[in-house]
């Protein structure tokens, strides 16, 4: 039966004409476009503008992205006539197919196995709520059902656009997306130059410029966790220039709020024009999409100023703190951190001892790192234990209730560490759930730093991951903050749990962790939460939405920590840098530095100390008491001030800054000699910025017994302070002094 059939259709395709049979298979019919009217739509905060042009065929293009220009119509009247239009290059996200051949924004493969997707425009709409106005933009695939909604959040007074985008498979069949960025811009200058961080760990934030020619320049993280360790995703884009100018001249600020791997590129085409993209990265991440799902990226943050990176700074500072990190307007506390004074090396005893140093030096909280944890696999090093989150018996025979009530005792609060995101091998737990472990069939699981990643993608895993926050949380009552680490990436990546759909894992990991977080802080909205992952390892505005600050870098030598600290604080504020006084030689680089150096640099975060205070003699101690005593007077202004940053450690031997209160009253002058430089014993002048001309300002200097400059205790005017003649004498190489000015 099977046999006739199949000749009948041999017979039949034999019979018909050649021409035939081809038009029966290639059948094309063009789908209809309906034309819209032509318009353009602004996005404006205060001071910028983001402009689109929608063409009659409905294609919407990007025109304008920088200075906020009056009415936007005019842009109308001087965009490209549609017939000029001869290349796709600028649409406002650009997707894989038709006539654009450049990067895609978006990049679809259908079931059919095509590629092909040209979005047009379906109409906007433009809502508003306190500080922030919403342009969402449709557009539509016709052929496919595709979907897409372009959605921009533009803080008028903070000058900042948050853009992210959803992607709707409006199709009948399952598709999968290979390109998903957050959003474009497409950007004209002469010339174009990128500032980016690069790292590794205890070097993290290394600061590059590099002046974009014609081949795309990509800076992309596929650690998968601990994703920013190596670069952040976040940029610098002076426009118009070669040169990285802190006070003048046009300046981009981008970053993304995701805490997987991520993608941005620069690419400049033909025109000599510059298209950004930035998004998660697409790496092993072919996100499968069913009919009628909606995919939501991540948020892209960007800003425009015309003052230079110091402007550009200041607007995502004030963004950030009202708007993104979790309890941006509030000040985290000081503190001693267990780690380095006492590693895994500790009793009750030992922690007491602390505690009451902690609270005689006039700290505010203590905070018991690694080490706590772990009975049949104790946590006596990093080789076993992590996944075990129960107090070791033997350490700690009375218990965490016990250390946070003494704490409290004291006027401190308390802080516990945590790594709910692994295991080690030699662990309860991994014994247990094996299959929770990120790992690929028949491949030997990699361990790194002697312990393997857990897999969050998996729903049991966030459930576990959730439960050892929340149990943690009752281990003692009142415990006021956890330090969240993750200390190592994903290697030889699977899923069990995702079976055939490995597509999806790193994409999923970062959503679970999001959605463990979003469980906790409902739950427990006020413990303050430090982002800490190896050290720089989760600084981005992703993982900032549920945490109040980062650990800035393991690397805790004062000089190290001002080339990340300066590089960190060009995107990030101030207030969620952890920054701590360690001993010297300092543990990582072995480095020797003056007690008041050290408090110096980590006094312009948040304020730290991760030593054993029993070390320290009687005057260094005298020394931190005044330190730490002095950082109340201004720490509201490390908090929420606006930076100016006076000197720039790669630009010579000298790193300078200041916070300044909004109302321009207070400031807090922050000065460091970082090499020997023989004209520095007269004195090194610096400008001072965003002070009141017009205000007298009485300077104080802080943390010392003699003083570095000529007019400590006298009053000056903003113009006199801003003119040069502020000079200390920084005489040696680690010669450090803060100045507090208030008004009168
Ligand atoms: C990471 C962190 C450190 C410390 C150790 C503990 O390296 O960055 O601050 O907590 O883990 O193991």
């Amino acid at each position: 039966m099977r046999k006739t059939l199949l000749l009948a259709a041999a017979l039949l395709v034999a019979i018909l004409p050649a021409e035939a049979r081809k038009a029966k298979k290639f059948t094309h019919n063009t789908v209809q476009i309906p034309q819209v009217s032509r318009q353009v739509i602004a996005v404006e905060t205060d001071n910028t503008a983001l402009v689109f042009l929608v063409r009659e065929n409905g294609q919407l293009m990007m025109l304008h992205y920088g200075a906020r220009v009056g009415d936007p119509a005019q842009y109308l009247a001087a965009a490209l006539s549609d017939a000029d239009y001869n290349t796709l290059a600028g649409m406002a996200y650009p997707a894989s197919g038709g006539r654009y051949i450049g990067e895609p924004a978006l990049h679809v493969k259908y079931a059919d196995g095509t590629h092909n997707t040209e979005l047009y425009y379906t109409g906007h709409q433009v809502t508003a709520r306190e500080g922030c106005t919403t342009t969402s933009i449709g557009l539509q695939d016709y052929v496919t059902g595709m979907e897409v909604k372009l959605v921009y959040d533009a803080y008028g007074k903070e000058n900042v656009i948050a853009a992210h985008t959803e992607i709707r498979n409006g199709g009948g069949q399952p598709v999968a997306l290979l390109n998903y960025a957050s959003a474009a811009l497409y950007i004209d200058a002469d010339e174009y130059l990128l500032t980016h961080f690069h790292g590794a760990w205890a070097a993290e934030m290394q600061l590059e410029h590099e002046v974009l020619g014609h081949d795309m320049k990509v800076i992309e993280s596929r650690r998968g966790v601990q994703a920013t360790q190596g670069n952040n995703p976040s940029f610098l884009l002076s426009l118009g220039t070669r040169e990285f100018r802190e006070n003048e001249g046009e300046v981009i600020a981008g970053a993304l709020a995701w805490s997987g791997n991520f993608r941005l590129s620069f690419d400049r085409d033909d025109a000599h024009r510059l298209s950004i993209l930035a998004g998660i990265s697409p790496f092993a991440s072919a996100y499968p999409l069913k009919a009628g799902d909606t995919f939501v990226t991540p948020e892209f943050i960007y800003t425009w100023s015309a003052e230079g990176a110091g402007g550009a700074s200041r607007n995502l500072h004030r963004w950030a703190r009202k708007y993104s990190i979790y309890d941006g307007g509030q000040v985290n506390p000081t503190l001693l951190n267990s780690w380095e004074g006492a590693y895994f090396n500790f009793t009750t005893e030992t922690l007491l001892r602390m505690m009451d140093d902690a609270a005689l030096m006039g700290l505010e909280m203590f905070v018991l790192d690694d080490g706590w944890f772990g009975n049949d696999y104790p946590r006596n090093g990093d080789n076993a234990g992590l996944g075990d989150w129960e107090p070791n018996r033997t350490k700690l025979p009375e218990g965490i209730d016990y250390l946070a009530q003494y704490a409290h005792g004291k006027g401190l609060k308390f802080g516990i560490w945590i790594e709910p995101e692994m295991a080690n091998p030699a662990s309860n737990l991994a014994h247990a759930h094996p299959d929770w472990v990120v790992q690929s069939p028949g491949r030997e699981i990699y361990q790194g730093r002697n312990q393997w990643v857990l897999d969050l993608s998996n729903p049991a895993v966030q459930d576990f991951v959730f439960g050892i926050f929340d149990r943690t949380m009752q281990l003692a009552p009142g415990i006021d903050y956890i330090k969240w680490d993750c200390n190592r990436v994903v290697q030889s990546f699977g899923s069990p749990y995702l079976e055939s759909e490995q597509d999806r894992f790193y994409v999923e990991y970062c959503q679970g962790l999001y959605n463990v977080m979003r469980r906790i802080r409902e739950k427990y909205p006020r413990v303050i939460v430090q982002c800490c992952s190896s050290g720089g390892g989760r600084v981005d505005y992703g993982a900032l939405r549920y945490c109040n600050e980062i650990w800035t870098s393991d690397n805790t030598d004062a000089l190290s920590r001002i080339y990340i600290q300066y590089a960190t604080n060009l995107i990030y504020p101030a207030c969620v840098m952890a920054s701590h006084v360690s001993a010297v030689p300092n543990h990582q680089t072995g480095n020797v530095t003056p007690l008041k150096f050290r408090f110096d640099v980590a006094c312009a975060g948040r304020l730290g100390m991760e030593l054993q205070p029993r070390n320290l003699s009687t005057q260094e101690r005298a020394l931190a008491e005044r330190c730490i005593g002095s950082y109340y007077k201004y720490r509201d202004l490390v908090f929420s001030g606006d930076v100016y940053r006076l000197a720039s450690p790669y630009d010579g031997s000298y790193y300078a800054l200041m916070y300044v209160s909004q109302d321009k009253r207070r400031a807090v002058v922050f000065t460091y000699c970082i090499h020997f430089e023989p004209r520095n014993v007269g004195g090194k002048s610096f400008k001072l910025s965003g002070l009141d001309p017009s205000r007298t300002y009485r300077v104080q200097e802080l943390n010392v017994d003699r003083s570095a400059w000529w007019g400590n205790g006298q009053a000056f005017s903003g113009s006199f302070l801003a003119s040069g003649a502020f000079n200390p004498v920084l005489p040696q190489q680690y010669s450090s002094a803060i100045f507090y000015l208030e008004a009168d």
